[in-house]
C-alpha cells in the first residue's frame, strides 16, 4: 500500500464534512476523498441492514478510488456497522463515535446527555460505551430526529431550529446535564446555536479533533502518512444533485470544493 494514495471520508451527507475539517488541519497533506450521499440522508431514520448495505457500497467505491485508508464520519454508520465493515475490508477503518468518557471526565453536576440520531440511541455499541464509561454518572440520551436535516438545508440558526432545539434539550437540562455530546457528525454546524438554547455553564463535546489525531496515529502507525510538501486536495462526491451539493458545502465550509456526481452504487 503506497502513503501517496488519498484517504476517504463518508457520511450520510454533508454533516461528516465537520470531520473533514480537523482532519484536513491535522493532516495538511493528505488527499481527502469526501462521499456525502445526501440522495439518501438521513440515515439515522433507516433500518440497520440498509444503512450496513449502504456503507459498504461506498466504501468499496472509495477503495475503488485508490483509497489507503477510510473514515466513518457518520455515528450512525459506525454503531450499526463498523465491527462488519472493519471484517469486510482489509485497509484501516477509523471511525466516530460519541465522546461519552471525555463528557464523564467533565461533568461537575454528574450528568451528561448525549444527543445523536435514534439509531445511534438505539444501538448495542452505544449502550455498551455508556456501560464502559458512563459509571457514577448519569448519561441521557437525547434522539433528534430532524436536526441533521436542518444542517442538510444549511438552516444553521433560525427560530424554528432554536424553538426545536429548546424542545429537544429542555428535559436533559431540567435534569441538571451541564455536558452535551454531539453524537452526530451534523451537528457541530449547529454548535452556536445549540451553546446559545443551552445557556452559558454547559459545555458541549465534539470528539471531530479526537478523531483527526488518531488518523494521524493510525497512518503513521501502518507507515502511511504521507510526507510532502505540497498541500492535499479535497474531492467530494454526492449522490444528490452536485450544484445543490456545492453551494451547501461552500455555506458550510466557507470554501469552494469540486464536487462531482456519485455513480449509482447497486440496488438498495
Ligand atoms: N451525520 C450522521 C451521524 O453522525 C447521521 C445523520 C443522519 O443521516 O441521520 O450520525
Amino acid at each position: 500500500m503506497s502513503a501517496s494514495r488519498p484517504v476517504g471520508v463518508l457520511d450520510s451527507g454533508v454533516g461528516g464534512l465537520s470531520l473533514l475539517r480537523d482532519i484536513r488541519r491535522e493532516l495538511p497533506h493528505e488527499d481527502l476523498l469526501y462521499v456525502a450521499d445526501s440522495a439518501c440522508a438521513p440515515y439515522g431514520d433507516r433500518s440497520t441492514a440498509w444503512i450496513a448495505r449502504r456503507s459498504a457500497r461506498i466504501i468499496e467505491f472509495l477503495v475503488a478510488q485508490g483509497c489507503k485508508a477510510v473514515v466513518i464520519a457518520c455515528n450512525t454508520i459506525t454503531a450499526v456497522a463498523v465491527g462488519a465493515l472493519r471484517e469486510a475490508f482489509d485497509i484501516p477503518i477509523i471511525a466516530i463515535e460519541p465522546a461519552i468518557k471525555p463528557a464523564v471526565a467533565l461533568t461537575r453536576s454528574g450528568v451528561i446527555a448525549v444527543m445523536a440520531t435514534s439509531r445511534t440511541l438505539q444501538s448495542d455499541s452505544l449502550h455498551r460505551l455508556r456501560r464502559r464509561h458512563g459509571a457514577g454518572v448519569e448519561v441521557l440520551f437525547v434522539p433528534c430526529p430532524g436536526l441533521a436535516d436542518r444542517v442538510e438545508a444549511i438552516d444553521l440558526d433560525s427560530a424554528e431550529l432554536h424553538a426545536q432545539l429548546h424542545t429537544l434539550l429542555s428535559p436533559a437540562l431540567r435534569k441538571g446535564a451541564d455536558t452535551l455530546v454531539l453524537g452526530c457528525t451534523h451537528y457541530p454546524f449547529l454548535i452556536d446555536s445549540i451553546a446559545r438554547v443551552a445557556g452559558a455553564g454547559v459545555r458541549i463535546v465534539d470528539p471531530s479533533p479526537a478523531v483527526a489525531a488518531e488518523v494521524r496515529r493510525r497512518l503513521h502507525e501502518q507507515g502511511l502518512l504521507r510526507r510532502r510538501v505540497e498541500l492535499g486536495i479535497d474531492s467530494v462526491w454526492t449522490s444528490a444533485a452536485t450544484d445543490q451539493a456545492r453551494d451547501t458545502i461552500g455555506a458550510l465550509l466557507d470554501q469552494h470544493l469540486e464536487v462531482r456526481q456519485l455513480p449509482p452504487l447497486g440496488r438498495d
